[in-house]
Protein backbone atom coordinates (compact mmCIF):
# COMPACT_ATOMS: atom_id res chain seq x y z
CA UNK A 1 0.00 0.00 0.00
CA UNK A 2 1.24 3.25 -1.09
CA UNK A 3 0.37 6.59 1.12
CA UNK A 4 0.48 10.22 0.10
CA UNK A 5 2.62 11.11 2.90
CA UNK A 6 5.53 9.78 1.12
CA UNK A 7 7.71 13.00 1.02
CA UNK A 8 10.76 12.89 3.18
CA UNK A 9 10.49 15.31 6.23
CA UNK A 10 14.26 15.98 5.42
CA UNK A 11 16.45 15.16 2.85
CA UNK A 12 20.26 15.91 1.49
CA UNK A 13 19.43 18.05 -1.72
CA UNK A 14 21.98 20.35 -3.51
CA UNK A 15 24.10 20.69 -0.19
CA UNK A 16 21.46 22.06 1.64
CA UNK A 17 19.42 20.34 4.10
CA UNK A 18 15.59 20.54 2.98
CA UNK A 19 12.58 20.16 5.59
CA UNK A 20 9.50 20.50 5.89
CA UNK A 21 8.28 23.14 8.12
CA UNK A 22 6.30 21.61 11.03
CA UNK A 23 6.25 24.93 12.50
CA UNK A 24 3.17 25.75 9.96
CA UNK A 25 1.21 22.82 9.28
CA UNK A 26 -1.84 22.16 8.66
CA UNK A 27 -2.71 25.71 7.81
CA UNK A 28 0.05 25.57 5.21
CA UNK A 29 2.90 23.26 3.64
CA UNK A 30 5.96 24.60 2.93
CA UNK A 31 10.08 23.39 3.10
CA UNK A 32 12.77 25.32 4.68
CA UNK A 33 16.24 24.99 3.09
CA UNK A 34 18.96 25.33 5.62
CA UNK A 35 22.56 25.98 4.63
CA UNK A 36 24.66 26.25 8.09
CA UNK A 37 25.06 24.57 11.09
CA UNK A 38 23.67 28.04 12.88
CA UNK A 39 20.59 27.58 10.89
CA UNK A 40 20.29 23.98 11.89
CA UNK A 41 20.62 24.52 15.66
CA UNK A 42 17.93 27.24 15.51
CA UNK A 43 15.42 24.89 13.02
CA UNK A 44 15.81 22.02 15.55
CA UNK A 45 15.43 24.85 18.59
CA UNK A 46 12.45 26.25 17.07
CA UNK A 47 10.93 23.09 16.20
CA UNK A 48 10.71 23.76 12.29
CA UNK A 49 12.09 20.02 12.49
CA UNK A 50 11.17 18.10 15.44
CA UNK A 51 10.05 14.49 16.33
CA UNK A 52 13.39 12.39 17.70
CA UNK A 53 14.55 9.94 14.63
CA UNK A 54 14.01 13.13 12.51
CA UNK A 55 16.22 15.83 14.51
CA UNK A 56 18.73 13.36 14.27
CA UNK A 57 19.30 13.02 10.66
CA UNK A 58 19.12 17.39 11.54
CA UNK A 59 21.80 17.01 13.46
CA UNK A 60 23.68 14.62 11.26
CA UNK A 61 22.94 17.19 8.53
CA UNK A 62 24.44 19.86 10.12
CA UNK A 63 27.75 18.17 11.08
CA UNK A 64 27.68 18.16 6.86
CA UNK A 65 26.80 21.34 6.60
CA UNK A 66 29.34 22.60 9.26
CA UNK A 67 31.93 20.43 7.27
CA UNK A 68 31.17 22.28 3.73
CA UNK A 69 31.48 25.63 5.31
CA UNK A 70 34.47 24.79 7.41
CA UNK A 71 36.46 23.60 4.37
CA UNK A 72 35.77 26.65 2.04
CA UNK A 73 38.36 28.53 4.41
CA UNK A 74 40.45 25.83 6.55
CA UNK A 75 43.57 23.95 5.36
CA UNK A 76 44.77 22.59 8.13
CA UNK A 77 43.00 18.91 8.54
CA UNK A 78 43.44 19.46 12.41
CA UNK A 79 42.17 23.04 12.97
CA UNK A 80 39.11 21.69 10.71
CA UNK A 81 38.48 18.90 13.28
CA UNK A 82 38.90 20.76 16.07
CA UNK A 83 36.19 23.39 14.61
CA UNK A 84 33.77 21.08 13.27
CA UNK A 85 33.65 19.34 17.19
CA UNK A 86 32.82 22.62 18.18
CA UNK A 87 30.22 22.91 15.73
CA UNK A 88 28.92 19.63 16.13
CA UNK A 89 28.77 20.55 19.86
CA UNK A 90 26.44 23.51 19.22
CA UNK A 91 24.10 21.38 16.89
CA UNK A 92 23.66 19.03 20.23
CA UNK A 93 23.03 22.02 22.82
CA UNK A 94 19.50 22.60 20.60
CA UNK A 95 17.29 20.22 22.17
CA UNK A 96 18.60 18.07 24.99
CA UNK A 97 15.86 15.19 25.76
CA UNK A 98 16.01 13.20 22.06
CA UNK A 99 18.98 11.33 22.18
CA UNK A 100 18.50 10.42 18.64
CA UNK A 101 20.48 13.60 17.90
CA UNK A 102 23.42 13.57 19.86
CA UNK A 103 23.70 9.38 18.86
CA UNK A 104 23.45 10.58 14.91
CA UNK A 105 26.05 14.11 15.44
CA UNK A 106 28.52 11.82 17.65
CA UNK A 107 28.53 8.77 14.53
CA UNK A 108 29.14 11.78 12.02
CA UNK A 109 32.02 12.99 14.46
CA UNK A 110 33.13 9.52 15.10
CA UNK A 111 33.62 9.17 11.05
CA UNK A 112 35.04 12.84 10.55
CA UNK A 113 37.60 11.86 12.98
CA UNK A 114 38.65 8.22 11.94
CA UNK A 115 38.73 9.54 8.17
CA UNK A 116 42.05 9.37 6.79
CA UNK A 117 41.65 11.81 3.53
CA UNK A 118 41.52 14.88 3.87
CA UNK A 119 38.93 18.05 4.71
CA UNK A 120 37.55 17.65 1.31
CA UNK A 121 37.57 13.47 1.43
CA UNK A 122 35.90 13.93 5.34
CA UNK A 123 33.61 16.70 3.96
CA UNK A 124 32.35 14.26 1.07
CA UNK A 125 32.40 11.45 3.53
CA UNK A 126 30.35 12.81 6.07
CA UNK A 127 28.08 13.85 3.44
CA UNK A 128 27.28 10.62 2.12
CA UNK A 129 26.72 8.91 5.38
CA UNK A 130 24.05 11.67 6.13
CA UNK A 131 22.21 10.76 3.09
CA UNK A 132 23.05 7.44 4.35
CA UNK A 133 21.61 7.56 7.68
CA UNK A 134 18.73 9.41 5.96
CA UNK A 135 17.68 6.37 3.71
CA UNK A 136 18.09 3.96 6.54
CA UNK A 137 15.74 5.95 9.27
CA UNK A 138 12.87 5.25 6.76
CA UNK A 139 13.63 1.36 5.98
CA UNK A 140 14.11 0.91 10.15
CA UNK A 141 10.54 2.72 10.38
CA UNK A 142 9.41 0.01 7.93
CA UNK A 143 10.84 -3.07 10.21
CA UNK A 144 9.12 -1.45 13.41
CA UNK A 145 5.83 -0.90 11.39
CA UNK A 146 5.97 -4.80 10.29
CA UNK A 147 7.07 -6.11 13.96
CA UNK A 148 4.13 -3.76 15.70
CA UNK A 149 1.51 -4.62 13.56
CA UNK A 150 1.56 -8.31 14.55
CA UNK A 151 0.72 -7.19 17.53
CA UNK A 152 -2.28 -5.20 17.07
CA UNK A 153 -5.72 -6.84 17.20
CA UNK A 154 -8.22 -7.53 14.60
CA UNK A 155 -10.47 -4.24 14.22
CA UNK A 156 -8.44 -2.31 17.18
CA UNK A 157 -9.11 1.63 18.38
CA UNK A 158 -5.41 2.19 18.79
CA UNK A 159 -4.59 5.91 20.73
CA UNK A 160 -1.65 7.56 20.34
CA UNK A 161 0.12 10.84 21.72
CA UNK A 162 2.15 13.83 20.03
CA UNK A 163 3.57 12.77 16.40
CA UNK A 164 5.56 9.80 16.03
CA UNK A 165 4.42 9.64 12.35
CA UNK A 166 6.14 10.14 8.58
CA UNK A 167 7.06 13.87 10.45
CA UNK A 168 9.07 12.72 13.21
CA UNK A 169 10.91 10.93 10.91
CA UNK A 170 12.58 10.82 7.49
CA UNK A 171 9.33 9.27 6.31
CA UNK A 172 6.85 6.32 7.91
CA UNK A 173 6.92 6.84 11.02
CA UNK A 174 7.48 4.95 13.99
CA UNK A 175 4.21 4.71 15.99
CA UNK A 176 2.44 5.87 12.94
CA UNK A 177 4.32 3.42 11.01
CA UNK A 178 2.99 0.76 13.12
CA UNK A 179 -0.41 2.22 12.48
CA UNK A 180 0.51 1.96 8.81
CA UNK A 181 1.42 -1.23 8.93
CA UNK A 182 -1.28 -2.51 10.50
CA UNK A 183 -3.85 -0.61 8.11
CA UNK A 184 -2.21 -2.05 5.13
CA UNK A 185 -3.23 -5.36 6.59
CA UNK A 186 -6.07 -4.88 8.23
CA UNK A 187 -8.28 -1.69 7.29
CA UNK A 188 -10.70 -2.08 9.84
CA UNK A 189 -8.43 -0.31 12.83
CA UNK A 190 -8.93 3.01 13.56
CA UNK A 191 -6.69 5.65 15.54
CA UNK A 192 -7.66 7.79 18.49
CA UNK A 193 -5.07 11.29 18.62
CA UNK A 194 -4.77 12.82 21.40
CA UNK A 195 -4.36 16.49 21.09
CA UNK A 196 -1.48 17.27 22.90
CA UNK A 197 -1.09 20.43 24.49
CA UNK A 198 1.03 22.69 24.71
CA UNK A 199 2.33 22.44 21.09
CA UNK A 200 -0.51 20.50 19.31
CA UNK A 201 1.28 17.74 17.52
CA UNK A 202 -1.31 15.30 18.07
CA UNK A 203 -3.84 17.93 16.26
CA UNK A 204 -1.91 19.67 14.18
CA UNK A 205 0.36 16.89 13.19
CA UNK A 206 -1.02 13.28 13.29
CA UNK A 207 -4.28 14.03 12.13
CA UNK A 208 -2.94 15.75 9.21
CA UNK A 209 -0.55 12.75 8.09
CA UNK A 210 -3.35 9.77 9.07
CA UNK A 211 -6.44 12.55 7.19
CA UNK A 212 -4.22 11.90 4.49
CA UNK A 213 -3.55 8.08 3.96
CA UNK A 214 -7.64 7.78 4.78
CA UNK A 215 -6.62 6.19 8.10
CA UNK A 216 -9.66 6.67 9.91
CA UNK A 217 -8.45 9.10 12.72
CA UNK A 218 -10.75 10.91 16.12
CA UNK A 219 -9.27 13.41 17.66
CA UNK A 220 -9.72 13.84 21.26
CA UNK A 221 -8.11 16.03 24.11
CA UNK A 222 -5.49 14.73 26.38
CA UNK A 223 -7.87 14.34 29.35
CA UNK A 224 -10.27 12.47 27.29
CA UNK A 225 -8.42 9.04 27.05
CA UNK A 226 -9.44 7.47 30.24
CA UNK A 227 -12.66 8.29 29.61
CA UNK A 228 -12.55 6.41 26.15
CA UNK A 229 -10.79 3.66 27.83
CA UNK A 230 -13.04 3.07 30.86
CA UNK A 231 -15.47 3.02 28.12
CA UNK A 232 -13.80 -0.20 25.91
CA UNK A 233 -13.35 2.08 22.99
CA UNK A 234 -9.14 1.76 23.16
CA UNK A 235 -8.11 -1.55 22.76
CA UNK A 236 -3.90 -0.25 22.67
CA UNK A 237 -1.90 2.52 23.06
CA UNK A 238 1.12 3.32 20.70
CA UNK A 239 3.55 6.05 21.06
CA UNK A 240 6.84 6.87 20.13
CA UNK A 241 10.23 7.72 22.38
CA UNK A 242 12.66 10.57 22.32
CA UNK A 243 15.06 8.57 25.01
CA UNK A 244 14.67 5.10 26.81
CA UNK A 245 16.89 4.55 29.38
CA UNK A 246 18.96 0.85 29.61
CA UNK A 247 15.98 -0.26 31.89
CA UNK A 248 13.34 0.57 29.62
CA UNK A 249 11.99 3.82 31.37
CA UNK A 250 10.85 6.33 28.61
CA UNK A 251 10.88 9.69 28.10
CA UNK A 252 8.33 11.04 25.51
CA UNK A 253 6.32 13.84 24.92
CA UNK A 254 4.48 15.34 28.20
CA UNK A 255 1.22 13.28 29.07
CA UNK A 256 2.65 10.28 27.78
CA UNK A 257 2.79 8.92 30.99
CA UNK A 258 -0.64 9.88 32.12
CA UNK A 259 -1.61 7.95 29.38
CA UNK A 260 0.52 4.89 30.20
CA UNK A 261 -1.36 5.03 34.04
CA UNK A 262 -4.72 5.34 32.55
CA UNK A 263 -4.01 2.46 30.04
CA UNK A 264 -2.48 0.02 32.82
CA UNK A 265 -5.47 1.03 35.02
CA UNK A 266 -7.83 -0.50 32.16
CA UNK A 267 -5.81 -3.12 31.75
CA UNK A 268 -5.11 -1.78 27.75
CA UNK A 269 -1.57 -2.87 26.07
CA UNK A 270 0.43 0.17 26.36
CA UNK A 271 3.39 -0.08 23.90
CA UNK A 272 6.45 2.39 22.78
CA UNK A 273 7.87 2.24 19.14
CA UNK A 274 11.38 3.22 18.83
CA UNK A 275 14.41 2.69 16.81
CA UNK A 276 17.46 1.30 18.45
CA UNK A 277 18.93 4.91 18.30
CA UNK A 278 16.45 6.49 20.79
CA UNK A 279 17.61 3.72 23.71
CA UNK A 280 20.68 5.23 25.59
CA UNK A 281 22.09 2.47 27.45
CA UNK A 282 24.66 4.96 29.06
CA UNK A 283 22.00 5.61 31.51
CA UNK A 284 20.64 3.37 33.89
CA UNK A 285 17.31 4.63 34.34
CA UNK A 286 14.82 6.95 33.16
CA UNK A 287 15.80 9.60 36.29
CA UNK A 288 18.84 10.50 34.33
CA UNK A 289 17.06 11.55 31.22
CA UNK A 290 17.15 15.33 31.04
CA UNK A 291 13.19 16.74 30.42
CA UNK A 292 13.44 20.18 28.27
CA UNK A 293 11.70 23.31 29.91
CA UNK A 294 10.37 24.62 26.89
CA UNK A 295 9.47 28.23 26.58
CA UNK A 296 5.94 29.98 28.71
CA UNK A 297 4.34 31.25 25.81
CA UNK A 298 3.41 27.82 24.50
CA UNK A 299 1.49 27.05 27.81
CA UNK A 300 0.14 30.90 27.93
CA UNK A 301 -0.62 31.63 24.47
CA UNK A 302 -2.56 30.16 21.38
CA UNK A 303 -1.92 31.31 18.40
CA UNK A 304 -0.53 34.29 19.92
CA UNK A 305 -3.69 34.73 21.78
CA UNK A 306 -3.08 34.91 25.82
CA UNK A 307 -5.44 32.15 27.54
CA UNK A 308 -4.88 32.68 30.80
CA UNK A 309 -4.24 35.57 33.36
CA UNK A 310 -1.13 37.72 33.05
CA UNK A 311 1.07 37.12 35.79
CA UNK A 312 0.62 33.15 36.43
CA UNK A 313 3.15 31.07 37.41
CA UNK A 314 3.87 28.32 34.41
CA UNK A 315 6.60 25.27 34.15
CA UNK A 316 6.54 23.84 30.95
CA UNK A 317 8.83 20.91 30.38
CA UNK A 318 8.31 19.31 27.23
CA UNK A 319 8.22 15.70 28.50
CA UNK A 320 8.00 13.18 30.98
CA UNK A 321 9.52 9.29 31.79
CA UNK A 322 7.09 6.87 31.64
CA UNK A 323 9.05 4.02 34.11
CA UNK A 324 8.63 0.44 32.48
CA UNK A 325 6.75 -1.07 34.73
CA UNK A 326 3.67 0.81 32.92
CA UNK A 327 5.12 -0.22 29.50
CA UNK A 328 4.03 -3.84 27.26
CA UNK A 329 6.76 -3.78 25.02
CA UNK A 330 8.89 -1.63 23.18
CA UNK A 331 8.67 -2.15 19.05
CA UNK A 332 12.02 -1.70 17.56
CA UNK A 333 13.34 -2.21 14.09
CA UNK A 334 15.04 -5.67 15.58
CA UNK A 335 12.09 -7.28 17.42
CA UNK A 336 9.84 -6.31 20.26
CA UNK A 337 11.53 -6.04 23.67
CA UNK A 338 9.41 -7.33 26.17
CA UNK A 339 10.31 -6.83 30.66
CA UNK A 340 12.65 -7.63 31.88
CA UNK A 341 13.77 -4.80 29.82
CA UNK A 342 16.84 -4.36 31.76
CA UNK A 343 17.68 -7.81 30.23
CA UNK A 344 15.98 -7.59 27.00
CA UNK A 345 17.92 -4.40 25.50
CA UNK A 346 21.30 -5.82 26.89
CA UNK A 347 20.34 -8.69 25.08
CA UNK A 348 19.30 -6.31 21.69
CA UNK A 349 23.10 -5.00 22.27
CA UNK A 350 25.18 -7.74 22.72
CA UNK A 351 23.88 -10.29 20.30
O1 LIG B 1 8.78 18.05 21.03
P1 LIG B 1 8.67 17.08 19.88
O2 LIG B 1 7.54 17.35 18.97
O3 LIG B 1 9.99 16.93 19.17
O4 LIG B 1 8.38 15.70 20.60
C1 LIG B 1 8.20 14.56 19.82
C2 LIG B 1 7.83 13.37 20.58
O5 LIG B 1 7.72 13.38 21.79
C3 LIG B 1 7.70 12.10 19.79
O6 LIG B 1 6.73 11.28 20.33
C4 LIG B 1 9.05 11.36 19.81
O7 LIG B 1 10.08 12.21 19.41
C5 LIG B 1 9.04 10.16 18.96
S1 LIG B 1 9.04 10.55 17.26
C6 LIG B 1 9.12 9.13 16.34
Amino acid sequence: MTFKSTIKTIQWTNNISRMINQTVLPYKFETVDIKTAEEMYKAIKDMIVRGAPAIGIAGAHGVSLAALELSKNINDKNTFLEQLQKKAEYIKSSRPTAVNLMWAVDKQMKLALNTEGNIKEITEILIENGIKLENEDIEINKKIGDFGAEVVPKGAAILTHCNAGALATVGYGTALGVIRSAYAKDPSIKVFADETRPRQQGARLTTWELVQDNIPVTLITDGMCSYFMSKKMIDMVVVGADRIAANGDTANKIGTYTVAIAAKYHNIPFYIAAPLSTIDTSIKSGSEIPIEERNHKEVTHINGDWICAEGVNIINPGFDVTPNELITGIITEKGILKPDFKASIKNCFTV
